[in-house]
């Protein structure tokens, strides 16, 4: 296991379409391994593997009640909808104002290479969405309607204890 460093927006890395898992090998699990840590260290709720400059379809998501590794992620089923605050561990100290879908329902590898369907409401299908995006080089900055305000930050930050 280790940390690895968490590329800003600013990179190329950031902006890039993402190429497929063919080999599920121990360099993935490494990988897998290095991105959970990674994101507990930086308390997030879901990181891509661009985020730490490696160009490949792998995610790691926080459900709250485990870590989800989805490999070669497709989002099958979106409905509803949501608007609120968005945060990405790529664009530090900042919040956006985004429109997501309630619900996703995504396909996707395990590390072993074997597929499985996932299903999130809330956070967990902003998170999946959020993170998808990551893989064809889309950071939310690109979606949202706005950055919050330092008022509507605070607030955010007081309803979070
Ligand atoms: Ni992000």
């Amino acid at each position: 296991m280790g940390l690895r460093k968490i590329l800003t927006d600013k990179e190329p890395a950031l902006h890039k379409v993402c190429r497929p898992v063919d080999q599920f090998n121990r360099r993935l699990a490494k990988l897998l391994d290095d991105m959970t840590e990674t994101l507990a260290e930086a308390e997030g709720v879901g990181l891509a593997a661009p985020q730490v400059g490696i160009l490949r379809r792998v995610v790691v998501v926080d459900t709250g009640e485990g870590i989800l590794e989805l490999v070669n992620p497709i989002l099958l089923e979106v409905s509803g909808e949501q608007v609120g605050a968005e945060g990405c561990l790529s664009v530090p100290g900042k919040y956006g104002l985004v429109k997501r879908p309630m619900h996703a329902k995504v396909r996707a590898q395990d590390r072993s290479g074997e597929w499985f369907e996932a299903e999130g409401e809330g956070l967990v299908a902003r998170c999946f969405c959020h993170e998808l995006d990551h893989l064809d080089g889309i950071v939310y900055t690109q979606r949202m309607e706005r950055f919050l305000t330092e008022e509507e930050m605070n607030a955010l930050a007081e309803g979070d204890d």
